[in-house]
């Protein structure tokens, strides 16, 4: 683990929301394109996934929790929603979310505006879908995260989790384990200018409390039928949850 690497994880709650916001603060200029060049494409693949579980929930609300450019958000209104709304604590990737909005002319459908995901600026019992992708691991505090989301969720409400996770078995461990220790923050300083940030990503995956350690959070908070399915052999993992 790098200092960098350390000092972020030592930090207590405030002291790592600040740093994610400056990291992607950082790299949002680069974040779309780094995201799936270093995912070879699959993160496409991923967000459809989601976008099956939201088509079948028909929601007519949906909020989109840390949606950095916004790209969920985006994809979530090939469901038909009245209305998406999408929060991150950095102003920068919003930026490019909003233009990439305005560009697909998405602007009355789609609002991106600055929240923390552990004080959201919304009633309670206001949305039928609240989804987020590859942003629970960044929390500060994962449990005060989740409630908040199970707050604005309508009764009967679903949860989509998107999240990396690391494979368990063999040989995709292995490959993995190299991929992202060795090959992803090689890839990720060159191309960002910003060492930490791909650095942090293995780390952070691997503190994650992932699979059935993760839907047992998710049933402390409250949310009931809660399930998980591994994407890839495991690279990644949607959750699912009820208000
Ligand atoms: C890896 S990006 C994911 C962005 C997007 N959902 C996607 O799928 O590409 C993680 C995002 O979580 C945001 N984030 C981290 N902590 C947050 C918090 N407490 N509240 C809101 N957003 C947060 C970061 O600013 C960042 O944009």
């Amino acid at each position: 683990m790098t200092e960098n690497q350390q000092h972020l994880e030592a930090l207590p709650g405030e002291g790592k929301k600040e740093k994610v916001r400056n990291m992607f603060n950082n790299i949002a200029e680069r974040y779309d394109f780094l995201n799936h060049f270093l995912s070879f494409g699959i993160d496409y693949h991923w967000r459809n996934q989601v976008l099956k579980i939201i088509k079948a929930k028909k929601p007519q609300s949906i909020l989109d929790i840390a949606t950095g450019t916004g790209d969920l958000a985006i994809l979530s209104s090939k469901a038909n929603p009245h209305s998406i709304v999408g929060i991150d604590i950095s102003e920068e990737m919003l930026k490019v979310g909003i233009n990439k909005v305005k560009r697909k002319q998405l602007d009355s459908l789609i609002e991106l505006k600055q929240a923390d995901s552990e004080d959201l600026p919304f009633e309670d019992n206001k949305f039928d879908l609240a989804m987020v992708a590859f942003g629970v691991r960044n929390f500060a505090h994962l449990e005060v995260g989740l409630a908040e989301i199970k707050r604005v969720l309508k009764l009967g409400g679903t949860l989509i989790v998107l999240e990396f996770s690391h494979p368990r078995k063999v040989p995709m461990k292995q490959l993995y384990g190299f991929y992202s220790n060795n090959i992803l923050p090689a890839f990720g300083k060159i191309i960002s200018n910003d060492s930490s940030a791909y650095t942090y990503l293995p780390e952070s995956v691997k503190r994650f409390p992932a699979y059935d350690n993760f839907t047992d959070i998710m049933n402390t908070v409250g949310f009931k039928d809660t399930q998980w399915r591994a994407l890839s052999a495991g690279i990644a993992s949607i959750y699912t949850g009820e208000k």
